[in-house]
């Protein structure tokens, strides 16, 4: 396992539209590894493959002792709102008050492509949603008001 750099909001490729995973061997995984070991060593609780270089379409999550890795993510279902504060480790040392989802179902694969769905709510949606997100190319900062951009 190694550490990866955390590219930040500058770099074209977290404006860009991440790729289907299609194939799930060593290479995945030892990127999914590397992703771990990053983001534990990190203040965040949510790591995109695009934040490492990577434009796949796969995020890992470590919130509350509990540890995700999703694949090909796909919400399904939302529900509500919830407005509240969301940070990034590619938008260093930012803080914003953005609207989400209460509540969101997610259909994904994990790392031997093997169907998996999760129904999240408050803050671990908040988590899910902004991370699909990077795999759209999409900031958390791209979705304030535009006057506070
Ligand atoms: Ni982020």
């Amino acid at each position: 396992m190694a550490l990866r750099k955390i590219l930040t909001q500058e770099n074209e490729i977290l404006h860009k539209v991440a790729k289907p995973v299609k194939v799930f061997d060593e290479d995945l995984w030892e990127l999914l590894d590397d992703m771990k070991e990053t983001l534990l060593k990190s203040t965040g609780v949510g790591l995109a493959c695009p934040q490492v270089g990577v434009l796949k379409r796969a995020f890992v999550i470590n919130l509350n002792g509990a540890y995700f890795e999703v694949i090909n993510p796909k919400i399904v279902k939302t529900e509500g709102r919830q407005k509240g504060q969301e940070g990034c480790l590619s938008v260093p040392n930012r803080y914003e008050d953005v609207v989400r989802p209460k509540k969101v179902t997610i259909e994904f694969v994990d790392r031997y492509n093997n169907p998996m769905s999760i129904t999240a709510t408050d803050f671990m949606a908040r988590a899910f949603c902004h991370e699909n997100d990077h795999l759209n190319g999409v900031l958390f900062i791209d979705l304030l008001d535009k006057k506070k951009n």
